[in-house]
């Protein structure tokens, strides 16, 4: 089975956008204003190499409860189970102060020993200034759960900022 990295964060972080400025290709993932839009596990091959997968958010208020908690169900099952499942990036709003959910999650993955990134998204729009703000106070929260910090990229879909970077460290995993 060929390595396969999945994209995850809250509804509407920019998961699908930043798949799409990844592969260069704008209708790969379907983007939408309104959250909750992907709602399957999607997998993208990647130079006939690598998967990257499209994940529905998490947190999302506006479907039931029970099939919200059915969809967590079933996706920290494919997290937990996924042989092929090289690590999981995970998306941040960086227009955000930390929230809980995400820390939840960041420490749900290291509690299952699931390697993560961070990508923070959006960064596009606010200030630099705001953006490492709002980064270096998630980092000192996830060191409520962590000693070691996971390697962090900022990110833009719209100005295809962090392109480069996390395509590089896909790669080096690739490469090991
Ligand atoms: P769900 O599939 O619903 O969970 O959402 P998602 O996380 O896949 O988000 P999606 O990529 O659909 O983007 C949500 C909205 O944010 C869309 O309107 C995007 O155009 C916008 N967006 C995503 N990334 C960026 C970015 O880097 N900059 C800006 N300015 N807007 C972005
Ligand atoms: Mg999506």
């Amino acid at each position: 089975m060929l390595p396969e990295y999945a994209f995850i964060g809250r509804s509407n972080v920019g998961k699908s956008s930043l798949i799409n400025m990844l592969t260069s290709k704008k209708g790969l993932a379907k983007t939408s204003q309104t959250p909750g839009k992907t709602q399957l596990i999607n997998h993208f091959l990647i130079n006939e190499d690598w998967y990257i997968v499209d994940l529905p958010g998490y947190g999302y208020a506006k479907v039931s409860r029970s099939s919200r908690e059915e969809w967590e169900r079933f996706i920290r099952y494919y997290l937990k189970n996924r042989e092929s499942l090289q690590c999981v990036f995970v998306l941040v709003d960086s227009r955000l102060e930390p929230q809980m959910a995400d820390l939840k999650f960041c420490s749900w993955l290291g509690e299952q020993g699931i390697p993560f990134l961070l990508a923070f998204t959006k960064a596009d729009k606010q200030s630099n200034f705001k953006t490492l703000q709002n980064v270096e106070k998630f980092k000192v929260a996830l060191l409520d759960y962590f000693e070691e910090l996971p390697q962090i990229f900022i990110t833009s879909a719209e100005k295809r900022d962090g392109r480069e970077e996390i395509l590089t460290a896909i790669d080096d995993i690739n490469k090991n």
